[in-house]
């Protein structure tokens, strides 16, 4: 039987952010299309399923696979490197690591590794920086073709300030960014993102460049750091005096625009809000990063303020985890620290539907409704025995998700299914 029925309670958000939330919900998939038939109470769907195949589970939550907006794959290694900010870290842990992403072999088992990691997180969908070298791509695109994952990803262009391996130039970048797009871009479940590294490992030719791949492949993405340490603003400044701002560097290549996403933007000011508002560009907030690196805290008041799109994510390996239950965690304490209070609601909505929206991808994948890609995690609420108690003294579901968020982490996911299909079981 192709369609199969998974009852537990359920938890997902619908088009105008609404919790909908099933205490005892049956979740009905198609395994062979991969999507999802319907979701709804059991007691109005169990009548109508014949001898559909159900899998019941006890003390669980079924909600959409988890999305992560921004993580470099090439970096499962550089996590947890020690005692630098960003330009330093980047120079001492990152760009060394990255090197090894020439042999293709070392990217296809990194990659193979990573995608395992991000199943076991629960997170089911990301949008992934990739290393300069174009094999890098192709691996990790062979990799995810082969778990089934909808993944975004994209080769780094950078030719300049880095080391001499490491960087591509002008044409090359262009060439390699075209041929990756031609042969992955829609094929299966992958997309492809433009993806210059930042400011400082661009010259402006280069850059020039991205914006016309962006032109000339108008479904594809865009994903670069913005403003996220001080000393890499100054930098920024050096490179790009005729400019009137970091994120008018990006602005004068034509590099804004609502599939856009920009890492970070931890400084940023009334103008450089306005600007990403007006053209619909998105930022992905990286709480476990930018407390890590020291880069600063984030203003989610103010970008709510000025009608900026912001999702939510990892940044593994400046960010410390890959659970995306830990990055709630980590956003919700930086939010503190600015006087918002980030709510358990607003932060599941954010890495489910708001994710998914914030690239364009809310048709396809976040929520359970009819025809939508059937990937989804079953979380277990008494995963350790500290979650167990707290959990069992929860009085609404507002309380339960903030436990969650708060003790969360990779031990709560029990298991993760891919178009509908078990990816991961604990
Ligand atoms: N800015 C440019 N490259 C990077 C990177 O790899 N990680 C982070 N956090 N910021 C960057
Ligand atoms: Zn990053």
């Amino acid at each position: 039987m192709a369609i199969k029925a998974f009852r537990s309670s359920i938890l997902h958000f619908t088009q105008d952010a609404q919790a909908e939330y099933f205490e005892d919900g049956i979740l009905l998939v198609d395994a062979e299309t991969g999507l999802i038939k319907t979701v709804g109470k059991a007691e109005d769907l169990m009548g109508q399923l014949g001898d559909v195949d159900i899998t019941q589970y006890e003390n669980k939550l079924i909600m959409p696979g988890f999305i992560d907006t921004h993580i470099h794959y090439p970096q499962v290694d550089v996590i947890a490197s020690y005692g630098e900010q960003l330009l330093d870290w980047l120079n001492n842990y990152t760009f060394p690591t990255e090197l090894q992403f020439k042999d293709p072999e070392f990217a296809r088992e990194t990659a193979s590794f990573f995608l395992d990691e991000l199943l076991k997180n629960g997170t089911t969908s990301a949008l992934v920086f990739g290393a300069v070298f174009k094999e890098s791509v192709d691996a990790f695109f062979e990799e995810s073709s082969k778990r089934n994952t909808r993944m975004i990803c994209g080769k780094v262009m950078m030719d300049r300030n880095a080391p001499d391996g490491l960087c591509d130039d002008v044409q090359s970048s262009f060439d390699d960014s075209q041929t990756l797009i031609d042969q992955w871009h829609g094929n299966g479940r992958q997309l492809y993102a433009v993806t210059p590294r930042f400011a400082i490992t661009s010259t402006g030719e280069q850059l020039e460049k991205a914006g016309e791949l962006l032109k000339n492949n108008p479904t594809v993405y865009m994903q670069t750091h913005l403003s996220e340490n001080k000393a890499e603003i100054a930098f920024v400044k050096e490179l790009f005096p005729e400019r009137d701002s970091y994120l008018d560097v990006y602005d004068y290549y034509g590099l804004l625009g609502e599939r856009s996403v920009f890492a970070h933007g931890v400084h940023l000011d009334e103008v450089d809000y306005k600007r990403l508002s007006e053209t619909n560009s998105s930022i992905s907030f990286c709480p476990t990063s930018n407390l890590f690196l020291g880069s600063g805290l984030f203003d989610l008041q103010a970008s709510k303020d000025f009608n900026v799109t912001v999702s939510v994510a990892t940044d593994v390996g400046g960010g410390t985890s890959f659970s995306m239950l830990q990055t709630l965690n980590e956003a919700y304490k930086i939010c503190q620290l600015k006087d918002y209070k980030l709510d358990a609601l607003q932060a599941f909505y954010m890495m489910t539907l708001g994710n998914a929206k914030s690239l364009k991808l809310d048709d396809k994948i976040g929520n359970f409704e009819h025809q939508k890609e059937a990937d989804f995690v079953v979380v277990d609420l008494a995963c350790t025995a500290l979650m167990k108690r707290k959990q069992s003294k929860c009085k609404s579901l507002d309380e339960v998700l903030f436990s969650l968020m708060i003790l969360g982490d990779d031990r709560a996911i029990s298991e993760t299914y891919v178009a509908g299909k078990l990816a991961y079981k604990k």
